[in-house]
């Protein structure tokens, strides 16, 4: 399976940082990865346009519905119409800030499939949670509350993100990583089947051009989901290039 890197802007970006993308986009151009940018809504056609294929361009939220009365949302269709040809859901940000339930972020995995877009669905612990011994648990509930079961595998990645790893600098150790990875696996092939074999389950909370290397050789890892070092170009650059051919896997 190719690795995806896959970078969060969450709310950072003007228009004067749009020649990231194509910075990204070179420093990208022989990676043995997919590598995907999901700046904020503002920025979406113009970096899809920088990218023109090079790179995939995505989303950070979509609303529920198509179309309608929703002040303030943007739907699946609109970040497709932009130029999106991903969008990631259920980020913790958008659970704890916004109240996203499970349900909500069901429902707007739905309606991302029916405009074709690839979803990545966060899911994580809280610290609370971690020391309580309820990682576990609360992974599997959020996956068979957030994950449409009739997922497609080439269109579902899941972003495994500790709450207490984003924006920490701490990550958490191999062996926890492995653990929930596997856990994750086991809950989607029991939730979706078969198609579960073939989804990437990214790691997300942290990562840096330090532990990136560690981190994405380790089993069931597909990938990273990077946060505050996706928003410069010599350490997203890095992150990349620690993406293991696939003979190095363990
Ligand atoms: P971080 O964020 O890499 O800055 O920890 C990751 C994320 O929230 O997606």
């Amino acid at each position: 399976m190719q690795q995806l890197i896959a970078g969060n802007w969450k709310m950072h970006g003007l228009t004067g940082q749009l020649p990231l993308i194509e910075a990204i986009c070179r420093a990208s151009a022989r990676s043995p990865a997919d590598i995907l940018i999901c700046p904020p809504f503002t920025l979406i056609a113009r970096a899809a346009e920088i990218a023109a294929g090079r790179i995939a361009i995505g989303g950070q939220d979509c609303a529920i519905t198509e179309t309608g009365p929703c002040t303030g949302d943007v739907s699946a269709e609109m970040l497709k119409d932009a130029g999106a040809t991903a969008v990631i859901l259920g980020h913790s940000e958008r659970r704890h800030h916004h109240g996203e339930t499970n349900a909500v972020v069901f429902a707007k995995a739905q309606a991302a499939a029916e405009q074709g877009l690839s979803t990545i669905i966060c899911i994580g612990e809280t610290q609370g949670q971690r020391i309580a011994g309820a990682a576990l648990t609360v992974c599997a509930e959020q996956i068979a509350g957030s994950v449409p079961s009739q997922s497609h595998s080439s269109r579902l990645v899941i972003g495994y993100e500790p709450l207490w790893a984003i924006g920490s600098g701490v990550v958490p150790s191999a062996d926890e990583i492995v653990e929930v990875h596997r856990h994750i696996r086991a809950c989607l092939i029991a939730h979706i089947g078969a198609e579960a074999l073939n989804v990437r389950i990214l790691y997300g909370g942290s990562v840096n051009p330090s532990n990136a290397a560690s981190i994405l050789r380790l089993p069931e890892v597909g990938g990273a989901l990077v946060g505050g070092a996706s928003l410069a170009v010599t350490e997203f650059a890095s992150v990349i290039q620690a993406v293991p051919c696939q003979q190095n896997r363990s």
